[in-house]
């Protein structure tokens, strides 16, 4: 049986849309084994899809497929810390967990390259795929249905605190409501700050993070649906976070934080509660440097 184990991700990073994404220090892990028929089973008590439109089956059979080998079914096991459906990469966990796990079953036919740009013609955008797969801070470019990235260290000045809804949000309906096409004023505000955030996120340079963050294509749309959104956003802010955007499509929020602040997610917490906003749980969470890999 081989054994995986994927890190989450957070996509965007708030300017970055469908280009920038990092790693983070939560994991699922997918355990598979060859056999006959379709067995799915959960080692924890997530509630996951068992049959055959398991996104790890899938993936799986897709790449059998692909190398030309007879696929006759596959023995999964999942153990599931990202939350479902959030913004935090659950779905890239699934497509990197299958390929990964197959293409090992197979004696490793395909490079890790290759694997990067299947996953991503999988998931239709590069931006969580190549963090969980490389680890880092990762920029991507998908041309020619290529996956051109680049993985760097961020500094480890700061930490991340996702502010998470207990809510789901689906990536399909958020990107239905986002605009066409944008005016040169907004492309060139998002471009500039994308390259400004991948700089602040590996020099370590804070202050930036603030105006580095912000971003005119997709966020602002998005944050309406959200209920408590920007409360959440403007609480983050008032804890002294270095910068706050959306966590992927949503609904997940994410604070860039001082690795050295305390009690963040406790306040937090109690701030949201006094405006009225129940259920959202919060994790302290670090940056992966790895992305992922197999285990014993
Ligand atoms: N870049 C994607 C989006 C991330 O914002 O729709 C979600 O998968």
């Amino acid at each position: 049986m081989v054994k995986i184990k994927i890190p989450a991700t957070s996509a965007n990073l708030g300017p970055g849309f469908d280009a920038l994404g990092l790693a983070l220090k939560m994991y699922n892990e997918v355990h598979m084994q060859e056999t006959e028929g379709c067995d799915i089973a959960s080692l924890d008590d997530t509630v996951i899809p068992t049959g055959k439109d398991n996104m790890i089956y899938i993936n799986a059979k897709h790449l059998y497929n692909l190398c030309g080998r007879p696929f006759y079914g596959m023995k999964i096991r999942q153990i599931n810390n990202i939350p479902m459906t959030r913004g935090l990469g659950s779905s890239s966990a699934c497509i990197i967990g299958g390929l990964l796990g197959a293409n090992a079953l197979l004696g490793n036919p395909l490079q890790r390259q290759d694997i990067l740009t299947l996953a991503a013609d999988m998931e239709g955008h590069p931006d969580n795929i190549a963090p969980a797969l490389l680890g880092g801070l990762v920029t991507s470019v998908m041309e020619d249905n290529k996956v051109w990235s680049i993985s760097v260290p961020v500094s480890d000045n700061m930490r991340f605190a996702a502010l998470i809804p207990d809510f789901e949000m689906s990536t399909e309906q958020a990107r239905k409501i986002l605009p066409h096409s944008v005016t040169r004023r907004e492309a060139v505000f998002n471009l500039s700050r994308t390259a400004l955030m991948t700089a602040a996120l590996f020099s370590g340079e804070l202050d930036c993070l603030k105006i580095a963050v912000d971003d005119k294509l997709h966020q602002p749309k998005r944050l309406e649906l959200i209920p408590g959104g920007k409360d959440a956003m403007e609480i983050c802010y008032e804890l002294g976070a270095y910068g706050v955007y959306l966590s992927g499509a949503g609904p997940t929020i994410m604070a860039i934080i001082d690795s050295n602040a305390q009690d963040f997610a406790p306040i937090a917490k109690i701030m949201l509660e006094e405006r009225g906003i129940y259920g959202w749980s919060i994790i302290m969470l670090d940056c992966d440097q790895e992305g992922a890999k197999f285990i014993d």
